[in-house]
């Protein structure tokens, strides 16, 4: 097959990506979780790889085979994600945080499954670590690029400028997971990008396409650091 030779833009690059969402066990049979698919993730993987970045994927569970290219971190629970992004972030120069998190775990795991004749039982959930909101004090801002994704339902802009700066990130890129064909589980979105200088709005269009008009408005605003 001849295939069309990506710009190599992003050569020299080593790129994190997290991706997917993690899952928050709670007996042997059981877990909390989301409903992302990992497709964002894996399609900005693909498309740095492509564009001539070493790559990073650290991924939750999913049903997508691994981009080619890619080191692989396979994860399962926040805390796991946590541990992993911490021990790769310093290689990197560019962290892309499209992972759907799950915020709250249980504060109990049963060893044993739970009978339904023992009643309906009582869980009570406890916060997972913020892993952006911790990467946004340690990473060297000078060395390294930070993006957020946020996933709204509503008031995209207002969101997005929140997290942006509580958690001292370059960019963000909010996904609009309310509209029909958008977001989770599809292969489609529409992402709005705000940074300190202002809101791009991205396209309707299939994951590849929005990662990599991600990655042409980070190289084409300038925003990768010198390596
Ligand atoms: N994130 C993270 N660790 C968490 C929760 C979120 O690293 N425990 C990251 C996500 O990967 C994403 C960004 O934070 O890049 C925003 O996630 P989102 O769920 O939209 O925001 P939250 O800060 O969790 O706020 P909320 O869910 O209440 O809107
Ligand atoms: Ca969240």
């Amino acid at each position: 097959v001849l295939r069309k030779l990506a710009v190599q833009d992003l050569a020299g690059q080593v790129v994190l990506v997290t991706a997917g969402p993690t899952r928050e066990p709670y007996d042997p049979a059981r877990f909390l979780s989301n409903r992302s698919s990992g497709k964002m993730g894996y399609a900005l993987a693909r498309t740095a790889f492509r564009r001539g970045a070493e790559v990073i994927l650290v991924s939750g569970p999913t049903h997508l085979s691994p981009p080619a290219g890619v080191r692989l971190v396979q994860v399962s629970t926040a805390r796991q994600m946590h541990e992993a992004v911490l021990t790769h972030y310093q290689e990197a120069s560019v962290i892309v945080k499209a992972a759907a998190v799950s915020d709250f775990r249980s504060a109990d795991e049963y060893r044993e499954k739970i009978k339904k004749d023992q009643g309906a039982p009582v869980l009570r959930l406890e916060p997972n670590p913020d892993i952006l909101l911790e990467l946004g004090t340690l990473r060297d801002p000078r060395q390294q690029l930070l993006v957020g994704f946020a996933a709204e339902s509503s008031n995209f802009e207002q969101e997005g400028r929140r997290k942006l700066a509580k958690k001292n990130l370059d960019l963000i890129a909010v996904n609009d997971i309310g509209s029909a064909h958008c977001g989770f589980e599809t292969d489609a979105n529409r992402l709005i990008l705000i940074d300190n200088d202002g809101v791009t709005e991205l396209p309707h269009t299939s994951k590849m396409r929005s990662a990599d008009l991600l990655w042409d408005h980070i190289v084409g605003n300038g925003l990768l650091r010198e390596r």
